[in-house]
């Protein structure tokens, strides 16, 4: 009886510490130290033309609200942000060096940011994988998703094109996974915004795994890059095979008479 007894009480203890909700971690809600952070990096970089409470500056910049942490981390690392001026606008440079993500200051500064802007507006988040895991295996796969979604902008192998207006949408040689992965979630400027419902995570990756795997032949507009001389070099090999093939031909039409 008193087996049967503090076995009923264990089996309703820990029933009950599965009912109860537990409380927030440390890890789901960035820390006070890393939101002050950020806002220190806000105050000082982004405050004049996005606004002390991210709504926006007419004339300088727009509301941050609801762009989440993806933009933050694509506009940022990426050189877009912060702006110098109001008219070199879009393009890619490079990072301010407190922001560059090659470097681990550099990263936690941008953590830092993206997290305080988050926490202040939401929006989409940065993916928590990062590098090698944000390559898809699929190539294949990749390549038929890029040509649905990519390519009327970027170019069937992402170099780039023309948008009506004037617009030219950058390619895609120097975009690193989490550049393509938060520039998908945060559809810069004429770039739509593809949610994780649009294109699933692993779609992503693959896209991904897709623009890296087409990269090194962008060169060679003739077809691979044979030590990237172009097409010479090609006409050059295909004659030198149709030779070595009519010598072997011959060779062994010879050889039977
Ligand atoms: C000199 C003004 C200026 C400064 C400083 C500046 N921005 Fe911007 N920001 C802009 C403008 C203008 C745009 C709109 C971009 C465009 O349309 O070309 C923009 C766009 C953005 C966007 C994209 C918003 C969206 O809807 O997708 C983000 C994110 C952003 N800025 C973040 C920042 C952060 C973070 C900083 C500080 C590190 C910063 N900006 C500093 C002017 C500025
Ligand atoms: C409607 C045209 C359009 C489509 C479709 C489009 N993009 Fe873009 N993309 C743009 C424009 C315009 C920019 C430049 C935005 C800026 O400079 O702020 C851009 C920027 C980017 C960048 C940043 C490049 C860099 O080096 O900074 C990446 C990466 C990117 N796009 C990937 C993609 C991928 C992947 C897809 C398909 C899933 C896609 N885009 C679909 C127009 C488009």
């Amino acid at each position: 009886m008193p087996m049967m007894l503090a076995l009923a009480l264990t089996l309703v203890g820990g029933g009950f510490a599965l009912l109860v909700p537990r409380p927030q971690t440390a890890v789901a809600q960035p820390g006070t130290s890393v939101l002050a952070q950020g806002r220190e990096l806000y105050e000082n970089a982004c405050i004049s033309c996005h606004g002390a409470n991210l709504q926006g500056v007419p004339e300088r910049g727009p509301s941050l609200v609801g762009v989440g942490d993806a933009a933050v981390y694509f506009q940022v690392s990426t050189g877009r942000m912060p702006l110098a001026r109001e008219d070199d606008r879009g393009y890619r440079k490079d990072p301010a060096p407190q922001f560059d993500p090659a470097t681990e200051e550099g990263r936690q500064n941008l953590a830092a940011l993206g997290a305080y802007v988050e926490a202040g507006a939401g929006g989409p988040g940065v993916p928590a994988e990062s590098g090698p895991e944000l390559i898809g295996s699929d190539v294949p796969h990749g390549s038929a998703l890029f040509r649905l979604n990519c390519a009327s902008c970027h170019n069937f192998t992402g170099r780039g094109g023309i948008l009506a207006g004037g617009r030219f949408p950058p390619g895609l040689q120097e975009a690193t996974p989490e550049q393509m992965y938060t520039a998908m979630l945060s559809g810069p400027m004429a770039m739509p915004v593809f949610s994780e419902r649009q294109l699933t995570p692993e779609e992503k990756k693959d896209i991904i795994a897709y623009v890296l795997a087409v990269r090194g032949q962008n060169n060679a507009p003739g077809g691979y890059a044979l030590g990237e001389f172009g097409p010479v070099t090609e006409g050059v090999v295909a004659i030198l095979v149709g030779l070595v093939a009519l010598v072997g031909v011959a060779a062994w039409i010879g050889a039977r008479s």
